[in-house]
């Protein structure tokens, strides 16, 4: 590092707490590539693991893969990224599924986004945010209810009573329930320290 970039830092640090980072437009499109990488590669390995144990075992034992791989799968993604990532909602099955400030925004925004018919596997959000002096990219990718998700998060005409069960054993204060197809379920969200 130079010299006038540490006399500069310092002064910042001095002046202000810390100096908020604001990345030019060229890294901010490399970070939202990389979020949209990390976001891919968690819906297609928790997709995977869905699918099949659905197919193996049946929906009610593919809750508790989603509960114990979902998270394993979050952080793995994670590590490789370099990255935060974890799952939202406005109406949660997991209860550290709650999202902050941001990420509600992030949520109504896409929800605007498809109410004005964008396509899902398009939907998405991002932006830099500054707080107590330090400098977060942030970025969502919208998870929109399809019919496979009906099982466990819609109705209950299209909920299987052995999944209503195991959700209320597993879940006792499950919110994640009533959606209908297309509708926004909630959001892989994505934190990059600048
Ligand atoms: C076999 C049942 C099952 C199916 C099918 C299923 N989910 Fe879930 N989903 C769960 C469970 C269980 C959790 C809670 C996992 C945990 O404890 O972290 C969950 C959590 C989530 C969350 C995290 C937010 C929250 O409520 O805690 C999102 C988002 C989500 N599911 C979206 C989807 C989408 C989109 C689909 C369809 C592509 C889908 N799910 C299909 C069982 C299911």
């Amino acid at each position: 590092m130079h010299t006038k970039t540490i006399v500069l830092s310092s002064l910042c640090a001095l002046l202000l707490g810390a100096c908020a980072t604001t990345p030019s437009p060229e890294k901010q499109a490399a970070m939202q590539d990389d979020a949209r990488k990390a976001a891919g590669s968690l819906m297609k390995q928790l997709g995977g693991t869905l699918k099949t144990t659905i197919q193996e075992k049946g929906p009610a034992e593919a809750i508790v893969v989603c509960k114990e791989k979902a998270p394993a799968i979050a952080r793995s993604v994670a590590e490789t990224h370099g990255i935060q990532v974890k799952r939202v909602t406005f109406k949660s099955r997991n209860p550290n599924s709650v999202p902050d400030a941001w990420e509600t925004q992030a949520l109504k925004a896409m929800e605007k986004q498809l109410a004005e018919g964008a396509r899902p596997d398009t939907v998405e959000y991002s932006g830099v945010v500054h707080k107590g002096g330090k400098s977060t990219f942030r970025y969502t990718k919208a998870l929109v209810m399809q019919e496979v998700c009906m099982t466990c998060h819609g109705t209950p005409e299209t909920i299987p009573p052995a999944v209503q069960a195991r959700l209320a054993t597993e879940y006792p204060n499950d919110k994640a329930t009533g959606y209908l197809p297309n509708m926004l379920r909630g959001a892989i969200s994505i934190q990059r320290p600048l």
